[in-house]
């Protein structure tokens, strides 16, 4: 296989776009893509201040390296979660992704979650009796709240994430099953800012899986390659397992499915006005940010439980 480029051998072949590039092509690729995505969906511009959420995988670290070498302003934040699961989940992510940010002379924001709101993810989990035994809905809601929090107070225009095609086409088909009109409706590259929250963009989202990896192997990024322990028997891995299947059969199936999914939505086809429920969004008395909630936003619900839980236990001692 030779590069179209160049001629010379392939390092990456791409069946779904039959293109097929040597290294040193397929690094200029990646980020050309990107500047068109970003430019397509008008998620910012270079006068924009852009926080990057980096959880320490390829995905992330390699849309930082990116966003940077386009010539953005982007600043990192790493949320440690307090997971360990036997491989050092948290602190392996959290040592690669400063390593990244000195290497590159990159400002990076930590926030843990333990020093920050006194338990490690698992503990609120447990607290909260939420998630059947898994942490996985806890952590979610806190690395949104955090995000937010961040991108606000220190005064960033946008909120940038690492998520991929296959993440994104394992939610769209997950929200499809269910027809959820709700969640169908906000998924996109770009979610517009509300009043208290910056605009989040996923600049990634038409990059295939091993396109990112291929990205992160060739530029020399070292990337924590292990998932989250708690990710195992999810529904989304077995989601994106289904459209792998599908892709192998079918290759492009995966992008033709969430394409098609965006240009039916942008022109109106999916659904009627009417079936858009106005969530009715109030800040929260507590933090501030938009919840449907009455009174407390679900963080600051999660905040109260284990807090109480917190002084009954001392108490005890
Ligand atoms: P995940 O939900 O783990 O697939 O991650 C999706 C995206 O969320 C990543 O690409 C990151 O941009 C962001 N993210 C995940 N975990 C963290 C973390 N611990 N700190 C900051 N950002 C994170
Ligand atoms: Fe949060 Fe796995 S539970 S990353
Ligand atoms: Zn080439
Ligand atoms: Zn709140």
């Amino acid at each position: 296989m030779k590069c179209r480029k160049c001629g010379a051998k392939a390092s990456v072949n791409m069946r779904q776009h039959r293109l097929a590039l040597c290294k040193e092509h397929y690094l200029e690729w990646v980020p050309e893509q990107t500047e068109r995505f970003i430019k397509k969906y008008q998620m910012f511009d270079r006068g924009d201040k852009i926080l990057v959420a980096i959880s320490g995988g390829k995905d992330s670290l390699s849309l930082w390296d990116i966003l940077v070498r386009l010539g953005y302003q982007a600043d990192g934040l790493y949320i440690g979660l307090g997971i360990d699961g036997g491989i050092n989940y948290s602190s392996e992510s959290h040592r690669l992704t400063e390593k990244f940010a000195n290497e590159n002379n990159l400002k990076l924001h930590v926030v843990d979650v333990e020093n920050e709101y006194g338990q490690p993810i698992p503990m609120l989990s447990e607290i909260s009796h939420r998630g059947h035994g898994k942490p996985c809905a806890v952590c979610g809601l806190t690395k949104r709240h955090v995000m937010n929090r961040i991108a606000r107070d220190l005064g960033y225009d946008v909120l940038a994430t690492g998520h991929n095609l296959d993440d994104e086409a394992a939610v769209l088909f997950g929200n499809t099953l269910q027809w959820s009109s709700e969640f169908l409706l906000r998924q996109g590259p770009v979610l517009p800012s509300t009043e208290g929250l910056a605009r989040k963009v996923k600049p990634l989202c038409r990059f295939y899986e091993r396109e990112m990896t291929a990205y992160a192997l060739l530029r020399g990024i070292e990337y924590i390659y292990e998932e989250c322990p708690f990710a195992e028997g999810s529904t989304s891995i077995y989601y994106k397992e289904l459209l792998n299947k599908l892709e192998t059969d079918r290759p492009g199936s995966k992008l033709t499915f969430y394409l098609r999914f965006l240009e039916a939505r942008q022109r109106g086809d999916l659904f009627a006005e009417k079936d858009i429920r106005q969530a009715n969004l109030h800040p929260c008395p507590n933090c501030g940010q938009p919840t449907s909630a009455q009174g407390l936003c679900s963080f600051c619900r999660l905040m109260e439980k284990a807090e109480g839980v917190a002084t009954i236990s001392r108490s005890a001692l």
